[in-house]
This record gives C-alpha cells, structure tokens and sequence, in this order.
C-alpha cells in the first residue's frame, strides 16, 4: 500500500475508522502515559486485580482498560490474568531497547495542543496564552522530546553513518542536535571525530547524561543555545560537518534561510553542509503523511512547515551552496540532502 493509499479516505467504512480511531489512540496512550500497564507486566503475567492495586486504577476502569488492550491484541488474557503481546513487550515497555513509551508522551503533549487546531487554522497559529507548556521551552517537554528523538532517531542516524563515508570529518555541529542520537552514531563510524550539540538546556541535559552513558563524554561536547534567536549565537567554527536534523521544519522560511547561512559560515572551506529532514513534492500533498504532519508544524510551531526540496535548494542557494546529493535509504521517509562548501 502506498502512502497516499494508506491516508486516503475512499470509502464510508475508512471514514468509520478514521472516526473511530480516537478511541483505541486514547486506550493506548493512557495505558503507557499514565498506568504504565505494558512496563508492568514486562516481568510476565499479571491478575486484573494487581494490576488495580499497582495502578491506582478503579476495578470498572482496569477491567475495562485491559480488556480492550486485549481487544486491540496488545494483551493476551488467560481467565482473569494479562500478558504482554510479542510487539507490547518490545516496543511499550519502558526499559525495552526498542521502546516508543517518550514517544507517546510527547504525542500526548501534541494532542493537548491538537485541541486548539480550529484557532491555528484560524489564526495561522496558536496563540501562547492557549498553550499550557512551551513546546520547546518548557523543561519536561524538552527532556521527553529529547527522549522521544532517540527513539525515533537512533537506526536513522546509525544508517546514514554506515552508508555514507564520514572519514572527511573531525569536527562537526549538530544543531538542534539532542539528544546526540546522530553525533553519536557519527563519532562511533568515525573515530577521529569530535561533536558539538547545540539545543536548549533540557535537551542539552539529556544530551550529556546520554553522552555518559554512550562513553563518548570526552567527544560529544554541548552548548546550551537558541539557534534561532536574533541577535543570533555563535555557533563555533572550524567545523568539516554541520549537521542540521528535523530541525528547518519547526521555523519559517527567513530564519530557516539565515540558520543555513550561519552554518555555512562555520565551515572549513570544503565543509559539508548535512539537511536531514522531510521532504515535500512540488505539489506540497505528497507524501501524504507528510501533508497532514504539516498540520502539526502549524499547530505547535509558530512559523514551521513542512518543504519542498526546491525551498531547501533555495535557501542553501542564498547560503551560496548547491545540493551535491540527496540520499533516502529504503523504506525510510526522510532525506540527506548534501552539500559542499568551496572557498569562502
Ligand atoms: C524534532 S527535534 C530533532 C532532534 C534531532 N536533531 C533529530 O533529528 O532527532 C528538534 C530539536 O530542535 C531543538 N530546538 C528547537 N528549537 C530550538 C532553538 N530555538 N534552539 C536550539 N534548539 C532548538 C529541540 O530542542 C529538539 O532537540
């Protein structure tokens, strides 16, 4: 099935689901955001009744809670005991290697804000009087989404690390970079290489606590930055590398066009300049997901969108840089867009 095919509404039975589907995204998301019910029984099973107890849940709402995770083949019951499915004990367990649990708890602070969709269609934004959290400012937030981006980064980066040759580099910038899930698997391709991570201080923090744990303390540096703001930071110099990653869809074009430009200047002179991001067809609703993901750059971002490659060719033009490759792995949605800067 194709991506279109996969968001296309054809028929009343899609548009049914469609309808419907708030249901089971609730189920799921207060059973890992809020009871913690896969992590629970990552031990093995367990009785409707302790689970009750542990969670603090009433006995109407666990029965009915675990009963529809059965339903919905994430639970497997056996009288009045629960286990986890083979994909729940991989990927909704907490301490999982391949766990997503960060990831739905930023997708719970993204519905929070989905509520006002109606003012940002509206409005073209919306207002922060409405938000009850900053969704890059706000410390908890900062450090669930850095969460959130490991998990969704890490076999990214570590692809792109082995399938493109990295042996050019010894310094590199990873702006927007936390939690590190890229200069991470860079510096591990490449030993002589050394990252800087600059992000906002809770971002910044899980980045060092990772950079521990990863034993790449003494390679992967940070600074503590807002890379957008006006007058801007200096991000450093010297770099052969600077890596700009699911960053340029949070902004508006100018400040987009000027974080370019300002990476470009903190290269050596045949540097290369890494975008690593969605990209749009000139149509701008293809690929479908990423049309309708558009909608939550407007709703929690102020000037964000999401680009075709000819507006990141554009910027990278003002920048006096022109692509020198796009690469896009199989069965991935994001693109490396590469370029090279000549003598300055
Ligand atoms: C979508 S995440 C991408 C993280 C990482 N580069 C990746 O590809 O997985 C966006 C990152 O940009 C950071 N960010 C957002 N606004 C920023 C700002 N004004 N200054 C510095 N970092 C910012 C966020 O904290 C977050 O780490």
């Amino acid at each position: 099935m194709s991506q279109k095919d996969h968001l296309a509404i054809r028929d009343v039975a899609s548009l049914t689901t469609l309808a419907h589907s708030y249901r089971q995204w609730h189920t799921l998301r207060v059973a890992i955001v809020h009871f913690d019910v896969f992590t629970r029984l990552a031990g093995g099973p367990r009785t409707w009744q302790q689970l009750m107890t542990e969670t603090g849940a009433s006995q109407r709402g666990a029965r009915i809670l675990l009963d529809a995770l059965t339903a919905m083949e994430l639970l497997e019951k056996d009288g009045d005991s629960y286990r986890n499915s083979p994909l729940a004990q991989r990927h909704l367990v907490r301490t999982s290697p391949d766990s997503q649990c960060n990831s739905w708890e930023l997708y719970e602070f993204f519905n929070e804000n989905f509520m006002h969709a109606a003012v940002a269609v509206r409005d073209g934004m919306v207002p922060p009087e409405l938000r009850s959290r900053h969704p890059y400012k706000d410390e908890q937030i900062g450090r669930v989404r850095a969460r959130a981006m490991y998990e969704l980064g890490k076999a990214l980066a570590q692809e792109f690390a082995e399938g493109y040759d990295l042996s050019f580099a010894r310094r590199m910038v990873d702006l927007g970079g936390a939690p590190g899930a890229y200069s991470f698997a860079f510096c591990r391709a490449n030993a002589q290489l050394e990252a800087t991570v600059v992000d906002l201080p809770s971002p910044v923090e899980v980045t060092r606590e990772m950079a521990q744990n990863h034993g790449l303390a003494d390679r992967v540096h940070t600074v503590v930055g807002d890379i957008f703001a006006q007058p801007p930071i200096d991000l450093g110099s010297g770099y052969d590398l600077a890596l700009i990653s699911n960053v340029l869809h949070l902004e508006g074009p100018e400040a987009d066009a000027d974080l370019i430009k300002r990476a470009r200047a903190s290269l050596v002179p045949g540097g290369r300049l890494v975008i690593h991001d969605r990209v749009l067809d000139d149509t701008r609703t293809r690929p479908a997901d990423l049309a309708v993901q558009a909608m939550q750059s407007l709703i929690i971002n102020e000037r964000g969108n999401s680009y075709t490659l000819g507006e990141f060719a554009g910027w990278l033009a003002q920048a006096g840089l022109s692509i020198e490759r796009t690469i896009t792995f199989p069965n991935r949605v994001t693109t490396w867009i590469v370029s090279r800067a000549g003598q300055q």
